[in-house]
C-alpha cells in the first residue's frame, strides 16, 4: 500500500501533466512507448514473403479491371502486415514495393515525384521506361533507376504482359512531409533528348568512362543496369572473395564515384552458389529481395522463408538472417534494394555478425 505522501505526489504530477497538456507540452519522461525502444529498434515491420504464384495471377487480373489511363499506374503494393496494423503502408518502414504491369500498346504517362524509385524487371520484353529523356528497353533482371524528381513514363511496344517490381522510398519521404508530385507538362510522354540506352552505352565497361562526360547530380548517371552484364559480373567473381553473409555479392554503384546508386536506396545483386548456406548477421538497414532465379530459403529470426523465382521477401532492420541455396546443382540469384545508404549518410548504420 502506498503512503499518503506518495498519493499526494502522484496527484500533483497528474495535475501538472494535465495543465501541460492544455499548453501542448509533454514531459519527456512521460513518453512511455518511446523510452521502451531506447535500446534498439522496435518491430515496426515483420519479415514477409510474397509468393509469385499468388501475386502474378492477381496482377494479371487487373488487366480487365483498370487501365493505366484510369489509375496513373497499374500497380499492386506489397504491404507488410505489421505496418498495415499500424495504419502505415510499405514493405519495410522506409521502403515500398509494388508489382506493376503494362500491356501492349499501353502508356503509363510521364510524371515525376520527390520519392526516388527503381524497377527490377520481372517478366516480358518490348517495353521501355523513359527517364530523363532516355529510353531504357527493359528485359528480365534489369535494374532501372528513376531517381527523385526525374520524369519517367513507360510504354509497351511488344507483345504479352510486361511486369516489374517497383521499389520506392515513399515512407521515408512522407515521414519528412516532402512528397511532391507533378505530371509532365502538356504531353503524355516526355521528350526524348538522348539516344536510346545512352547511359548504358556511356558506361559500357567497368573502369572506363567517357573522358568529357560531366555529371553533378546526387545519383548514378547510369540509368539501366542490364541483367546480362550483372550476371556476367557475378559469374566472373573470384570465389575466394565471397562474403560470409551473402556469398558472391555485388553492389550496383554510381560508375563515376563508386557510391550507392541513389542517396536513399542502394541495390545489390548476389549469387548463392549451389548448396551454399551463409552465416547469419543483422543490420539496421531494411531490405527487399527479389528472387531473380533459383530456389532456396532465408532464415529470419529462426523462421524459414522458402523462396523461388519471382518471390519477393521483406527483411526488416535488425533481424538476424541467413540465406541458403536449396539446390546442389544450380546457382540462385537475388536482387535487393535497401535503405543502407541513408543510414550510412546519417552515420547510424550498424551491423553485427552471428555465430
Ligand atoms: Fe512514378
Ligand atoms: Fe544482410
Amino acid at each position: 500500500m502506498s503512503s499518503p505522501g506518495a498519493e499526494d505526489q502522484r496527484k500533483a504530477q497528474a495535475d501538472f501533466y494535465a495543465g501541460l497538456e492544455q499548453l501542448y507540452l509533454l514531459p519527456n519522461w512521460a513518453r512511455e512507448a518511446e523510452s521502451q525502444v531506447a535500446h534498439g529498434p522496435h518491430a515496426a515491420a515483420v519479415p514477409w514473403l510474397w509468393k509469385w504464384s499468388e501475386v502474378r495471377p492477381n496482377i494479371l487480373r487487373t488487366v480487365s479491371l483498370v487501365t493505366p489511363e484510369d489509375v496513373e499506374r497499374r500497380a499492386i503494393g506489397l504491404i507488410n502486415p505489421r505496418l498495415r496494423e499500424l495504419g502505415r503502408r510499405g514493405a519495410t518502414p522506409t521502403l515500398t514495393a509494388a508489382v506493376q504491369l503494362i500491356m501492349p500498346g499501353e502508356v503509363a504517362v510521364s510524371h515525376h515525384h520527390t520519392p526516388a524509385a527503381l524497377r527490377v524487371i520481372m517478366e516480358g520484353k518490348g517495353a521501355y521506361t523513359a527517364v530523363d529523356g532516355e529510353r531504357c528497353w527493359m528485359e528480365p533482371g534489369d535494374l532501372i533507376l528513376t531517381p527523385a524528381w526525374t520524369f519517367h513514363d513507360h510504354k509497351h511496344e511488344g507483345e504479352g504482359p510486361m511486369i516489374w517490381l517497383d521499389g520506392l522510398d515513399v515512407p521515408l519521404i512522407r515521414s519528412i512531409d516532402s512528397n511532391f508530385f507533378e505530371r509532365y507538362p502538356g504531353q503524355r510522354q516526355q521528350a526524348l533528348t538522348q539516344p536510346d540506352g545512352a547511359s548504358t552505352r556511356r558506361f559500357a565497361s567497368a573502369g572506363l568512362r567517357p573522358a568529357a562526360f560531366k555529371w553533378d547530380k546526387p545519383y548514378s548517371p547510369l540509368t539501366r543496369y542490364p541483367w546480362e552484364r550483372t550476371e556476367q559480373a557475378l559469374q566472373a567473381m573470384i570465389e575466394k572473395e565471397a562474403t560470409p553473409f551473402d556469398d558472391l555479392y555485388l553492389e550496383y554503384v554510381n560508375p563515376l564515384t563508386g557510391a550507392a546508386v541513389m542517396p536513399s536506396m542502394g541495390c545489390y545483386a548476389q549469387r548463392l552458389r549451389p548448396g551454399v548456406q551463409t552465416r547469419s548477421h543483422r543490420h539496421n538497414a531494411s531490405a527487399v529481395y527479389y528472387v531473380c532465379r533459383g530456389s532456396g530459403y532465408t532464415t529470419i529470426e529462426g523462421k524459414r522463408f522458402e523462396w523461388c523465382q519471382g518471390d519477393v521477401l521483406a527483411l526488416p532492420g535488425w533481424h538476424w538472417h541467413a540465406h541458403a541455396n536449396g539446390s546442389t546443382t544450380e546457382d540462385a540469384y537475388l536482387i535487393s534494394f535497401t535503405d543502407e545508404p541513408l543510414l550510412k549518410y546519417l552515420g547510424i548504420f550498424r551491423e553485427q555478425s552471428g555465430e
